[in-house]
Parts: C-alpha cells; sequence; structure tokens
C-alpha cells in the first residue's frame, strides 16, 4: 500500500496547467470501439482509470498505443462482445462499453460495474435508455446480457439526467438509422467533449450541453484525432489546495467557463478568482470564510466531485456551514477521518454542518474513495504537523502524479511505501 506523506503549513504558490479531463476521457475510450479506423488521443491524462480502460479496450482485442499523454486505439480486429469481468468489477466507467460494443456487434455482456463506494450506483437508467433502442436486456447472477440484433433508433426519457447513461445512448444511437432523441438528457461539459469527439469520428450529434440531445445515425464512424477537455474537477481541486492554506496560484488551460459554480463558492470564501480566457488566478485570504450553504446538483449547479474537497475547506473556515449531497447518498465518508484531525462536522444523512475551526492537526488517515483521498490531503496541507492519508492508489485513480503537483506549487508531501 501506498502512502501520502503531508507536513502543513505551506502555503500554496506557482503555476500549473491542467491535464484532460477524466471523465471526457473514459467515454472517449469507449467511443473508439464505434470506428474501425485508428483514433489518436492527445493530452490524456495519466491515471489509473485511464489505464484500466485500456487494459478492458486490449482484452477487446483493440490495439492500443499509450506513450504518455497521447494514446492511439485501433479496433479493426477487435473480436470479442464479453466484457471482461475483473476489469469490469473494479471501475464503473466500464459499463460505457456497452453502448459502443452493441453497436459494433449487436450484443454485449457485461458484469456489474465496480467503482469508487460513494453510493448504490445503479445501472437501471443505462438499460433503460437501450431498452427504448430495442435492446433485449438479460440480467443473471450479476452478469447482464444484451440482445441487440432488434435495434433502432427512438425516444429515450431519462427519469434523472445520469451523465453515463446519456453518454451510453450517444453511443449505442450513433450509427442507427433514424433520429434518437434523449430527453432529460445530463448537461455535463464531458457530455459536450463526447458530442464533439463523435462527430470528429463523423457523427451527428446535437444539443449535448442542454436537456435534449439528438442523434441522427450515420453508415459509419472514420478515424479522428481528438484532445480532451481539461479537467474541471482537477482544477478545482488545486484552486481548493492554495484556498485551504491562504495560497495564491495560477492554473492554465482550465475550462473557465465551466467553472462557474466553484469559483463562486471560493468567491463566498473570500478568495480572489481572476478568469482570463483559460487561466484563473486565485488569492486566498489567511482564513477563508464559510459560506452559508452549499447544495451538490447535476450541472450547471455545484459537481459533487468537489463537494468533499470544500467539506476540508469549510473546516477551517471561519463561522458555520451547511453542505448538502443531492447527487450521491453516501458522500460524506470523510468527515469522520477530518473530525479526526480537529474539524467539527456534524452528518446526518445527505446534510453536513461544519463550525469551522482554527487549526487541523496531522493524523493517520485513510482515503476512501479518489474526491475523499484528494480532500484529506487538502486537510493535511493545513494541518499542524504531518498527517499520513493511506491508500493513496485511490487517489491516482483520477489525479496525474497529485504529489508532484502541488509539490511545484511549494507543498511538501512525498508518497511512501506503507505497512498495510
Ligand atoms: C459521472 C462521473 C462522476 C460524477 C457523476 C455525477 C464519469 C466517469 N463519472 O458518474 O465522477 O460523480 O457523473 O456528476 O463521468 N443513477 C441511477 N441509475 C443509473 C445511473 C445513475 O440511479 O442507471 C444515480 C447514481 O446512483 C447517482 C446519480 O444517478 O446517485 C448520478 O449518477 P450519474 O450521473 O450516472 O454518474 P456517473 O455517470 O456514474
Amino acid at each position: 500500500m501506498e502512502s501520502f506523506v503531508v507536513q502543513g503549513g505551506k502555503r500554496l504558490e506557482g503555476s500549473l496547467r491542467v491535464d484532460g479531463a477524466k471523465n471526457a476521457a473514459l467515454p472517449i475510450l469507449a467511443a473508439c470501439v464505434l470506428t474501425g479506423d485508428d483514433v489518436l488521443l492527445r493530452g490524456m491524462p495519466d491515471i489509473t482509470d485511464v489505464r484500466r480502460m485500456i487494459d478492458i479496450l486490449r482484452m477487446l482485442g483493440c490495439r492500443v498505443i499509450h506513450q504518455g499523454h497521447d494514446i492511439t486505439v485501433s479496433a479493426r480486429d477487435i473480436g470479442c462482445c464479453e466484457m471482461p469481468d475483473a476489469l469490469s468489477k473494479q471501475i464503473r466507467s466500464s459499463i460505457f462499453m456497452l453502448g459502443p460494443i452493441l453497436s459494433r456487434f449487436r450484443r454485449a455482456t457485461v458484469t456489474y460495474p465496480g467503482g469508487c463506494e460513494i453510493g448504490l450506483r445503479p445501472i437501471d437508467l443505462h438499460l433503460s435508455g437501450l431498452r427504448a433502442l430495442g435492446v433485449v436486456i438479460a440480467e443473471e447472477g450479476g452478469v447482464i446480457h444484451c440482445d441487440g440484433r432488434q435495434m433502432h433508433a427512438g425516444e429515450v426519457h431519462f427519469d434523472y439526467p445520469s451523465v453515463g447513461a446519456t453518454e451510453n445512448v450517444m453511443m449505442a444511437a450513433a450509427c442507427l438509422p433514424g433520429t434518437t432523441t434523449i430527453h432529460n438528457a445530463a448537461r455535463e461539459p464531458e457530455i459536450v467533449d463526447l458530442q464533439g469527439f463523435i462527430n470528429a469520428l463523423g457523427g451527428r450529434v446535437r444539443g449535448a450541453g442542454c436537456a435534449t440531445i439528438t442523434i441522427e445515425g450515420v453508415d459509419a464512424l472514420h478515424g479522428a484525432d481528438w484532445t480532451p477537455m481539461p479537467d474541471r474537477i482537477v482544477a478545482g481541486t488545486l484552486l481548493a489546495a492554495a484556498a485551504i492554506t491562504g495560497g495564491q496560484i495560477e492554473l492554465t488551460n482550465a475550462p473557465t467557463s465551466d467553472m462557474t459554480a466553484i469559483n463562486a463558492k471560493l468567491r463566498e470564501m473570500d478568495c480572489d478568482v481572476r478568469e482570463e480566457g483559460s487561466r484563473i488566478l486565485l488569492s486566498a485570504p489567511e482564513r477563508l470564510t464559510a459560506f452559508p450553504v452549499l447544495q451538490t446538483q447535476p450541472h450547471p449547479g455545484f459537481p459533487t466531485d468537489m463537494q468533499v474537497q470544500m467539506l476540508a475547506l469549510l473546516s477551517v473556515a471561519e463561522g458555520t456551514g451547511v453542505i448538502v449531497e443531492n447527487v450521491f447518498e453516501n458522500r460524506f465518508t470523510h468527515a469522520g477521518d477530518l473530525n479526526r484531525m480537529g474539524a467539527r462536522i456534524l452528518c446526518s444523512g445527505r446534510t453536513a454542518i461544519v463550525r469551522g475551526v482554527d487549526t487541523l492537526y496531522g493524523a493517520r488517515v485513510t482515503a476512501r474513495d479518489l474526491r475523499g483521498g484528494a480532500a484529506l490531503v487538502l486537510a493535511g496541507l493545513r494541518a499542524q504537523g504531518e498527517t499520513i492519508i493511506d491508500h493513496a492508489a485511490l487517489v491516482d485513480r483520477g489525479y496525474e502524479a497529485f504529489e508532484r503537483q502541488l509539490s511545484q506549487l511549494g507543498a511538501d508531501i512525498r508518497r511512501i511505501k506503507a505497512n498495510t
């Protein structure tokens, strides 16, 4: 097991470039299966979730060349429509493969996916979306068999705007003759990026970013060269890291227009946040001010993936604030660790009430999911003394060399191999 060791008290300063977005990269990798031609993806984040998706593509028979941030995928010789069981269980995004595999083979088999333990995370919306396109689905012992021989374009209405289900249906419908419409689609920016990618392959998708997405099926898709959008959650986490230390940083290549909810909350905490094109400059006061309420919502609301980092910030802010988690039912699992460090957080169901304290104290704590692990690192940056965050591998799922990026900004953080 690897752990991060943080010596708190360093003020972060400097400039960093934001990497490609995990949540854009993963569905785009899945969408590579839609064409037999080569696809070149540039500026991809070098994180473990991307590596696992590459493993899945390879096991399905794709040729993948992975060199740093560039990935070339050729799905010409893909010969398998059964998702590898062990890998599917490791990564929730494996469910994205259903749509593209159905598009290529008209049948697919997948095990219930895994991923971060942040809630029940069912896949009923993915399956209902595919059923609306004529897919016949049988579930048996945790395995889902999809028969797409009668697939057709259609009307999909989601009860809830699920990000993954919206993306799955977009990919499944890209080559179905006729027009597919998705109603109550998720509006996350990464869905706009996926639309751009499918269209670069020769697809005809429009409306992403709005609640109605229309897909005109084309006969076939071809290769493309694509760079995914930068990661708004990584950018937000770095801003939060600077904010919790009273620091001053600049981010370049930031998706500023997709970060209004995050930046607004940081301003409420008395940070000076300036957006200049794709640059964001943040200057934080010595002590943050508590915002009264933060509620997570689907985009353009405040992103759930930034909630726990804000919980860490609120822990040391002046005053009392409330966070309501509306997207996932189990996303305050790190409050206990923050309290061990001296925070005063009271959780009840989907609500956390936080009374800001002057000081956090270093402790040995445990990352339980990707964003929670990052939030504990932020708390460690502010804490007096040494904080050890176990299970660094969970953070590696979505942050590329997190300790290196923070060190570049002046943090005292290193990675160790710890005894379990
Ligand atoms: C994506 C993101 C994840 C982010 C989440 C919400 C990727 C790879 N991951 O996850 O980082 O936290 O959006 O912004 O893009 N739900 C159902 N049934 C379903 C699908 C979802 O009930 O079939 C529920 C989930 O349990 C959850 C909510 O809908 O409570 C949101 O999930 P969804 O939007 O699907 O998130 P993901 O696509 O899994």
